[in-house]
């Protein structure tokens, strides 16, 4: 069934067999100190039919990482955990690569000794509240980056690359989408600088640039992949033409020949975030020619029908892959899905619970039987 979605791909350079990818989801099972867990080896091996996993968000310095229990890889310790990810994902015949992140002024000062998080300018996400170990906290006003810090960030995520590589990762995914630090430079509610960094979209667009060159530099093209969320407003960041910024964005990854560009866009029903903005790939597809993996709320069928049609080459999902750890097997066999069982507090819990617990149908069938 679905025969399209398992005609082998080419991302880069990673070689996947199927187009069925799991997009990147925060579980925070990690340790305190963003070191990997050892159920974490055993959750990504056993998703490793998926054509590629995109790994969970992954701090790329202590500046940029705001949440509890996530993973960093700024530290030889935190690296040094990730080589039995990346061993069990492959051992078990996967393909695996790091999602970079920085949240920019997402993250609480509770998690940089008071000091404020940094951002594009001295915004503050109004919705929502922030979980520290602490206890629940509004978000804070964010510090503006100056401009002489421009080449430490960059270079931070350079280093969290180089980290990457290290570990034993297939590849990066830049995150520059759902309101994080590129994002927030991305759009126009909350980048309101008049320098380089601000202003017209061609400006907007210069932190994603240098970042990806960065990686590009320190690894090459072909192992630097995008995820961008160019439809309706993430988090608070937003912007009054997204058709232009993320044409512009598009050219920008077209530019650094990124091994493929992932777009996590809503649709007015979506059930992880929604908007009425119209989604933005088919612009992007005409300026971003390499692999394009569309996100959000997909089904096996229409999946199947726009890899089919070429609206896209392969597409992610996020939460039936928390529940269904074969779920390419599943759509092969036209078998049904499992429900995230007590989202979204599953999700987060820390424990194996609602994390590695998932059987596969074979298991299920092999219970059922028993
Ligand atoms: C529990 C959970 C954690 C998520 N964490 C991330 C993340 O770390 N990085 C990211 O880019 N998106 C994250 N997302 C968004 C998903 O990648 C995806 O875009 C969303 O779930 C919609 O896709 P779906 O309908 O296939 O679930 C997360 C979503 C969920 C449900």
């Amino acid at each position: 069934m679905h025969d399209s979605l398992f005609q082998p791909i080419q991302l880069g350079a990673i070689t996947a067999p199927n187009r069925i990818l799991m997009a990147p989801c925060t579980r925070t099972r990690a340790q305190d100190d963003g070191v990997p867990s050892a159920m974490m080896a055993t959750y990504y091996a056993q998703r490793a039919g998926a054509g590629l996993i995109i790994s969970e968000a992954v701090g790329i310095s202590r500046e940029g990482l705001g949440t509890a229990r996530a993973p960093g890889i700024w530290t030889a310790e935190q690296v040094e955990g990730w080589k039995p990810v990346t061993d069990a994902v492959h051992e078990a015949g996967g393909r695996i690569v790091c999602q970079l992140w920085h949240m920019g002024r997402v993250v609480h000062p509770w998690f940089l000794g008071g000091e404020p998080p940094v951002s594009a300018s001295a915004t503050r996400l109004e919705d929502g509240m922030a979980h520290t170990p602490a206890g629940r906290f509004p978000y804070e006003p964010a510090r503006p980056l100056r401009i002489d810090e421009m080449a430490r960030v960059v270079e931070d995520y350079a280093l969290a690359a180089r980290g990457a590589r290290e570990a034993g990762f297939d590849g990066v995914q830049l995150h520059a989408a759902n309101g994080y630090l590129i994002d927030q430079f991305l759009r126009s509610s909350t980048n309101l600088r008049d320098d380089d960094y601000g202003g017209p979209a061609e400006n907007r667009v210069r932190l994603l640039r240098e970042v990806l060159q960065g990686l590009v530099a320190e690894w090459d093209a072909g192992h630097v992949s995008v995820r961008l969320s160019p439809n309706g407003d993430s988090q608070g960041a937003d912007d009054h033409d997204p058709a232009t910024l993320f044409a512009h964005a598009a050219q920008v990854v077209q530019d650094a020949g990124a091994a493929f560009l992932e777009l996590r866009q809503p649709g007015p029903e979506g059930s992880y975030g929604s908007t009425d903005v119209p989604q933005q790939d088919a612009v992007i597809r005409k300026i971003y020619k390499g692999p394009l993996v569309l996100n959000s709320d997909y089904t096996a069928e229409a999946a199947d029908a726009d890899v089919a049609s070429g609206r896209c080459d392969a597409v992610s999902f996020g939460r039936p892959y928390l529940s269904n750890p074969d779920l390419a097997e599943r759509i092969r066999t036209g078998a049904a899905w499992a429900p995230n069982r007590g989202a979204p507090k599953s999700w987060y819990y820390p424990s194996e619970e609602g994390y590695t617990d998932y059987p596969t149908l074979a298991e299920e069938t092999a219970g059922a039987a028993a």
